[in-house]
């Protein structure tokens, strides 16, 4: 299995990507960090422990990192998760407690102690990567590689062309691409195909087991809140395809390409630039989602969700 670290804001579909790095045989889940992007930091560090106790998950420490963006203000993304970031079901009271070091140390720790290069998988802003990059430039090494849901090779999802997390802290995604990590980008142009439709909650529900349940009051949540929010009845659950691409290469197809995040821009910040026709004649520099095998991603959810509590 490959060791990865889950650094996420949850939010409804990184608690998927959560549970799916749990129960998924080719996944070690060896640290969850969070930021602040979804909700506050608070929020989403209460979330993960949540879904990590809920889900009876053991054994994997959970640090708080960033409490917003590197330069920007913090704008979480109530309309589509709720005020708490994690609307829907009744959340219980964790006894699960977050571990005392910050994601930096944690993200230092677990890559000192691995055996292997570990990949960091990113479904928030990248503010704790960032972070990372800048005070642990000699652990870079120990990176296998940077996967993040974010961006899109389209449009946007928060600004006409900016993804929710490109556009929190677009700074912090220019310094991960920059520090010459592998990054591979996940954006909204594979993610909008993993739909969570009826048959989807069906499925999930008739699992039976209370990690299911929960997940099923997450979904309804999610997609009552993305048809009034975008129009989608069925709303999309992006975090775990990054996950997906890392347990089994190929359920993701990526091509190897130009990415450029837009920091400028006055109505374009956190666009993502991605020269698919090779115009700019600069060097490739990241590997780019550009389809999935949706109902392959559906069954690696449902195979995951079965193996937790
Ligand atoms: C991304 O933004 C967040 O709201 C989701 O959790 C996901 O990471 C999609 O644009
Ligand atoms: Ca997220």
């Amino acid at each position: 299995p490959t060791p990865i670290i889950l650094d996420c804001d949850p939010g409804h579909d990184d608690v998927f990507a959560i549970w799916l790095a749990a129960g998924h045989p080719e996944i070690d889940l060896r640290a969850i960090t969070t930021v602040g992007g979804n909700g506050q930091l608070g929020q989403t560090t209460y979330n993960a422990r949540v879904v990590t106790e809920l889900a009876g998950i053991t054994g994997v420490p959970i640090s708080p990192g960033a409490d917003g963006p590197l330069l920007r203000g913090l704008t979480p993304a109530g309309g589509v998760h709720g005020e708490n970031a994690l609307g829907g079901p009744e959340l219980p009271v964790p006894s699960l407690a977050a571990d005392p070091r910050t994601a930096i140390e944690l993200i230092r720790d677990t890559l000192d102690r691995a055996e292997q290069e570990v990949t960091i998988v990113a479904t928030g802003p990248l503010t704790n990567i960032a972070m990372f990059v800048r005070a642990h430039p000699d652990r870079l090494s120990r990176v296998r590689e940077v996967v993040w849901m974010g961006g899109s090779t389209e449009r946007g999802n928060i600004t006409p062309y900016a993804e929710f997390n490109s556009w929190s802290d677009p700074e912090a995604a220019a310094i991960v691409l920059a520090s010459g990590l592998p990054f591979t980008m996940i954006g909204l142009n594979v993610t909008h195909q993993a739909l969570a439709t009826p048959d989807v909650l069906a499925r999930i529900g008739a699992i039976g087991n209370r990690t299911a349940a929960f997940g099923v009051e997450l979904l309804s949540f999610l997609n009552a809140a993305y048809d009034k929010d975008q129009g989608m009845p069925a709303g999309p659950l992006h975090d775990p395809v990054a996950v997906a691409l890392v347990a089994v290469p190929g359920v993701v197809t990526t091509v190897r390409t130009r990415l450029d995040i837009e920091l400028h821009g006055t109505e374009t910040a956190g666009a993502t630039s991605v020269d698919l026709l090779g115009n700019l004649k600069r060097p490739p520099n990241a590997d780019v989602g550009t389809g999935i095998d949706v109902p392959e991603f559906w069954r690696m959810i449902e195979a995951a969700i079965r193996t937790l509590a």
